[in-house]
């Protein structure tokens, strides 16, 4: 079966990319299940239930986010009647929403999908990722051994080290959050398949998604500045995956880009 993993969608550019063109990636691609991190999708600032139920069924199946999860205010009341959208499953156990879910690809492959938050560099509060990618592992293992991972998290070191730790357990381990996509798509020994980071489905003409004048303002003079978002000359990052539904073991791994506008 295969597997689409698509960046963080950033802001209007980014949703309008993304709602046009999975659909086509996944006939194109004869793709299966779909997941997005969808964390930037409201102006750059997290998302809400309006915006998630903007993308029409059979474009994205589950959605992922990060450290943007909460920026909304109405999200963390709106989150528990998404089961498709998940937030970091390492984040304090009394906030709402889940971290891990068990949902079905068009194909009929029962898939296990996981959201976790890095703790390097990363400024909210989380508990330990990898006891939890344990934990929620061993709980979808009992019924699919085809999981993916987002892990959303700034040290490439850290990531690595989720991958490695994960190799064998899981399909794949893909990392978000820098927005930038990395050259690193591999597949480890153990059958997992790997990439750094997704990278984005936003602007080219931008600083991570945002306006490149306020971002220059704030490193070269220290003043605040409001950090728009670009929406023009949108590009899609992503990653396809070919897994064996017997094993869950990644066979072909490919990184996906594609120019919106
Ligand atoms: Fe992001
Ligand atoms: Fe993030």
């Amino acid at each position: 079966m295969k597997l689409l993993f698509i960046g963080d969608i950033v802001g209007h550019g980014g949703r309008e990319a993304a709602k046009q063109l999975i659909p086509a990636l996944r006939q194109e691609l004869s793709i299966d299940f779909c997941v997005a991190n969808g964390e930037n999708m409201a102006g750059g600032n997290g998302m809400t239930k309006p915006l998630l139920l903007e993308f029409n069924p059979g474009t994205v199946d589950v959605f992922t986010s990060g450290d943007h999860v909460w920026d909304q205010k109405e999200f963390p009341g709106q989150i528990d009647s998404m089961p498709n959208v998940l937030r970091p499953a390492n984040l304090p156990e009394q906030q709402p929403g889940k971290g891990w879910g068990l949902y079905t690809a068009s194909d009929g492959t029962k898939v296990g999908v996981i959201n976790l938050l890095g703790r390097t560099f990363m400024g909210l509060p989380s508990n330990c990722p990898f006891s939890a990618a344990e934990k929620a592992v061993a709980e979808l293992r009992q019924h699919t051994p085809v999981i993916l991972v987002d892990f959303h998290a700034e040290a490439t070191s850290e990531k690595i080290a989720m991958g490695r730790f994960l190799d064998g357990k899981v399909s794949a381990v893909f990392g978000t959050h820098t927005h930038v996509a990395t050259a690193d798509t591999q597949i480890f020994p153990g059958g997992t398949a790997f990439q750094c980071d997704a990278g984005m489905v936003g602007s080219r003409e931008s600083i991570l998604g945002r306006d490149i004048a306020p971002v220059l303002t704030r490193f070269t003079t220290g003043m605040p500045a409001r950090f728009t978002v670009n929406e023009n000359a949108v590009t899609l990052h992503g990653i396809c995956v070919t897994i064996d539904p017997a094993t869950g073991h990644a066979t072909a791994i490919e990184r996906i880009e594609q120019d919106f506008s």
